[in-house]
C-alpha cells in the first residue's frame, strides 16, 4: 500500500512568482521523511505539490515530475481528486468538521468519495481508523459526541484517523504538532512511528528535535535571499544530517546560527 515518491526537476509557481526551484529527491516508501528549513523557504509549497493541492490556488502551477510508484501525478489523464484521496494530508491546526460527531468525522473522507456503506462496514472503518490513530480507547464511548469537544491533541489524532480511513498510500503532514502541547506532541510522534510500517510519511516541521526524533531522512530547504526561490539544499539520512551534514548551510541551520 505504501508508495515511494520520485520528485524530479520540480519548479513551483504562484502566478509569475517562482517560489521553489529545482527540487530533486526520492521519498522512500514506509519511511518518515522530514522537511526542515526557515520560514518561507517553500516546505509547505513542496508538500502540497505531492498531492496536487498546490494547484487549488488560482494561478499556481508546477513544472517537472512527481511520480508515485510509477504513476506520474501531473499526467493529463490523472484525476487530481483521486490523487488527493491516495495521498492524505494533515494540517497545522486540527480541523475536524465542527458540526460532525467523532464518528462522522472519521468517515468524512469516505462519504466525500460517495461510497454508500453499510452500517457494520462503516462501524469497522471507524474503529480501525481510530485504533490506527491511537484514539479509540479515549473516544469509543462517545462516538456520537461532537469532534470539536475533544482536546487539541485528540482533535489532531481524529484528523489523522480521518486521513487514514480512506486507506491512502501516503500521509503528508504540515507541522502537525505546532498547535499542540508537549504531551500531545509526543502522542503524535509515537503515532508517526507506528504508522510508518503501513504508510509513506512526509512531515514538515520547524522543530529540528522533532525531525531528528521522528524521521529517517531529512530534506533541508533554504533560500539564498528574500524574493529568491527556495531550494532543496541537502537531502540525507537524518542521522547524517544532524551529525555530519554535507553542506555548510545545513550545518549553520541545524546548529542554530540562522532561521
Ligand atoms: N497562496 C500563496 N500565494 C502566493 N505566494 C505564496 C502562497 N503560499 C506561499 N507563498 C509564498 O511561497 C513561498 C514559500 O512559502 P511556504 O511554502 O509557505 O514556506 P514554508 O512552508 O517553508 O514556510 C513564500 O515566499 C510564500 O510567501
Ligand atoms: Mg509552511
Amino acid at each position: 500500500m505504501a508508495k515511494s515518491i520520485d520528485i524530479s526537476d520540480v519548479n513551483i509557481y504562484y502566478g509569475d512568482f517562482l517560489a521553489v526551484q529545482g527540487v530533486n529527491m526520492t521519498v522512500k516508501a514506509r519511511q518518515v521523511t522530514a522537511f526542515i528549513g526557515p520560514s518561507g523557504c517553500g516546505k509547505s509549497t513542496v508538500l502540497r505539490t505531492l498531492n496536487r493541492m498546490h494547484e487549488v490556488i488560482p494561478g499556481a502551477r508546477v513544472e517537472g515530475k512527481v511520480v508515485v510508484d510509477g504513476q506520474s501525478l501531473y499526467d493529463p489523464s490523472v484525476d487530481p481528486v483521486a490523487v488527493r484521496r491516495q495521498i492524505g494530508m494533515v494540517f497545522q491546526r486540527p480541523n475536524p468538521f465542527p458540526t460532525m460527531s467523532i464518528y462522522d468525522n472519521v468517515l468524512a473522507g469516505n462519504k466525500l468519495n460517495a461510497k454508500k456503506m453499510k452500517k457494520d462496514e462503516a462501524d469497522s472503518i471507524v474503529e480501525k481508523s481510530l485504533k490506527g490513530a491511537n484514539l479509540w480507547n479515549e473516544v469509543k464511548d462517545r462516538l456520537a459526541k461532537p469532534g470539536m469537544g475533544l482536546s487539541g491533541g485528540q482533535q489532531q489524532r481524529l484528523c489523522i484517523a480521518r486521513a487514514i480511513a480512506v486507506e491512502p498510500q501516503v500521509l503528508l503532514m504540515d507541522e502537525p504538532c505546532s498547535a499542540l502541547d508537549p504531551i500531545s506532541t509526543s502522542a503524535i510522534e509515537d503515532l508517526i512511528h507506528e504508522l510508518k510500517s503501513d504508510y509513506t510519511i512526509v512531515i514538515v516541521t520547524h522543530n529540528m528535535q522533532q525531525a531528528a526524533r521522528v524521521s529517517d531522512e531529512t530534506g533541508f530547504f533554504n533560500l539564498k535571499a528574500t524574493g529568491e526561490p527556495g531550494q532543496l539544499v541537502e537531502f540525507n539520512s537524518t542521522t547524517k544530517m544532524f551529525s555530519n551534514p554535507d553542506e555548510p548551510a545545513t550545518e549553520a541551520y541545524i546548529s542554530g546560527r540562522f532561521g
